[in-house]
């Protein structure tokens, strides 16, 4: 997905997928990670930019949907965002067969 989609994203030191394709409609595209334990994947984004979740919430509502979300808005997302924590499946997170163990 697009970052910066309504307002300018602040970093553009990457310009995500165009600089591979180099598509300009690619530009600022990058791959989002899942939600799925995001209390517990800090930092965020593609270059770990923001330590904490309530200013990627901010940031969110700021630069994808332009808005200025006030604090118990956040708040109140930030308390959605964490019931999506919990136990990843051992599969899940498990070697893929015949993948050489790591140096
Ligand atoms: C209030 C609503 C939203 C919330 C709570 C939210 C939450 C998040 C979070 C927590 C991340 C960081 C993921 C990570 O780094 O592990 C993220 C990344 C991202 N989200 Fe949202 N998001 C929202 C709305 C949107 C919308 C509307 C769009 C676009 C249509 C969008 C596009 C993206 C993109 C492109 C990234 C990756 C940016 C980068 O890596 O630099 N988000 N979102």
């Amino acid at each position: 997905m697009k970052a910066g989609l309504v307002r300018p994203w602040p970093d553009t030191t990457d310009l995500g997928r165009m600089g591979v394709t180099p598509q300009p409609g690619d530009r600022m595209v990058f791959k989002v990670p899942s939600l799925r334990n995001i209390e517990h994947t800090a930092p965020y984004f593609h270059n770990g930019a923001v330590r904490s979740l309530d200013t990627a919430v901010v940031w969110m509502a700021r630069y994808q949907l332009g808005k200025e979300l006030a604090a118990q808005q956040v708040a109140q997302i930030v308390t959605w965002l964490r019931a999506l924590s919990g136990t990843l499946p051992t599969q899940y997170i498990a070697r893929p067969a015949g993948m050489p163990a790591s140096k």
